[in-house]
């Protein structure tokens, strides 16, 4: 093969002109790439091909999620900002005084309350929840469905712990809906269709207009003087956000006060729609509490990883495994490896890393303390969670 060896002799010739330092400067870079071409691959290449480029693109795989959560800011600008309504509230200060403070009339009687709720698995934060409200709700609602929002099938957990909310019978609707098990759709597509026929259950409860009505997630739980406030009160906005402090895991991990999502309805038959998204501009200031995430068993927390309407943030089975979950709640962290959702670097920043703890439990609901023991696991300094 005379004429193959003549070829790479002469390359060869060439590179050594090139790097060997016989170049101008300026020729210099232009020239290494010439050789590295000419020559094949150098050694220094090959690295860099096969150990940067896959390192690089494993590592995108591992945190492309992060880096576009933290350039968020940059892509997605923030939403059009509430009307933030004041909130006054002193356990010593009557309705009425009340009532005058937000520029509001008085009611002869109040209103009745429904409190509409789809539920997952949240047994012990729907019995907080319904405790808290017990004074002032008139009606409670409740949907369950054998399938999660993500279509795996689920069991009828409200069914089998329906001795647990005895206090309740008497004013409880409860309604089934059978899931439609779609494979790979959208999860928010069954959710939306669970919404429905909570709007329908809400008819055979008999809810009529002007009746308050509560829609929110189980873990968002308005605080009773809230709820007691708008029964009360004329003239209060037809649809009102309510502003609640966000906690993750128990009331231990304080985040922020940024949930908006419950909202609050003057029932309009015909018109109002059973929604978690934002309907109106109006926020009513500090009005309860939303805890995410705040179960008792690990079991919970892996069937809420996999039933979450962003199943799509379980991108490793890694994720499930009991002892990283128990390590992630003691410390704060997020359990999908995320990073916070903000619209500002700034904020962002500020958010980066497990949140702090703390340690106050003031200003909790009152069945959380009155039954500190039962519920000890929400409190600060308790994050170990037993395993059924
Ligand atoms: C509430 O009112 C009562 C009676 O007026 C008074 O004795 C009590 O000190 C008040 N409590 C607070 C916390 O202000
Ligand atoms: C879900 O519930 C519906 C209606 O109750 C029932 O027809 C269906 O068989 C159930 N599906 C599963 C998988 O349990
Ligand atoms: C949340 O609201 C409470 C009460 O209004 C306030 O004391 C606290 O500083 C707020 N925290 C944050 C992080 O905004």
């Amino acid at each position: 093969m005379p004429e193959g060896y003549y070829t790479s002799k002469k390359t060869d010739d060439i590179c050594h002109d090139v790097c060997g330092q016989h170049g101008t400067p300026a020729g210099l870079s232009m020239s290494r790439l010439k050789c590295i071409i000419l020559k094949g691959l150098d050694f220094k290449t090959y690295i860099f091909l096969f150990v940067f480029v896959p390192v690089g693109v494993f590592g995108l795989y591992l945190h492309g999620q992060k880096i576009s959560y933290f350039l968020r800011p940059l892509w997605e600008s923030p939403p059009k900002p509430f009307h933030e309504i004041p909130h006054y509230y002193h356990g010593n200060v009557s309705v009425e005084s009340l009532c005058k403070l937000h520029r509001w009339g008085i009611r002869e009687s109040p209103r009745r309350v429904f409190d509409a709720v789809l539920f997952s698995n949240e047994v012990d934060i729907l019995t907080i929840r319904w405790k808290e409200m017990q004074p002032y709700v008139t009606h409670y609602v409740l949907l369950e469905s054998n399938s999660t929002f993500t279509g795996i099938v689920k069991p009828l957990l409200f069914a089998r712990n329906r001795d647990k909310f005895r206090f309740v019978e008497s004013r409880l609707t409860y309604g089934v809906i059978g899931g439609r098990f779609k494979r790979k759709e959208n999860p928010f597509i069954e959710e939306a269709y669970q919404r429905v026929a909570l709007d329908e259950l809400l008819k055979i409860a008999g809810i009529e207009d002007d009746d308050l009505l509560i829609m929110s997630d189980v873990d968002e739980i308005p605080s009773s003087h809230t709820i007691n406030l708008l029964r009360w009160c004329n003239d209060i906005p037809p649809v009102l956000h309510l502003q609640l402090r966000n906690y993750l895991y128990s009331f231990e991990f304080f985040l922020d006060n940024k949930s908006w999502r419950a909202s609050i309805h003057k029932y309009q038959s015909g018109k109002t729609r059973y929604a978690h998204y934002r309907q109106s501009d109006m926020l009513l200031s500090e009005s309860g509490w939303h805890c995410s995430f705040c179960f008792r068993y690990m079991d919970e927390f892996i069937f809420k990883m996999k039933a979450y309407s962003h199943y799509d943030r379980v991108r490793f089975p890694l994720y499930l495994n009991p002892e990283r979950i128990q390590d992630v709640i003691c410390k704060g962290s997020d359990l999908f490896d995320m990073l916070p959702e903000e619209y500002t670097f700034k904020e962002v920043i500020g958010k980066l890393g497990p949140i702090p703890h703390s340690y106050s439990a003031v200003h909790l609901p009152a069945y959380l303390l009155n039954n500190a023991e039962r519920f000890r696991f929400l409190l600060p300094g308790n994050c170990r969670r037993e395993s059924g």
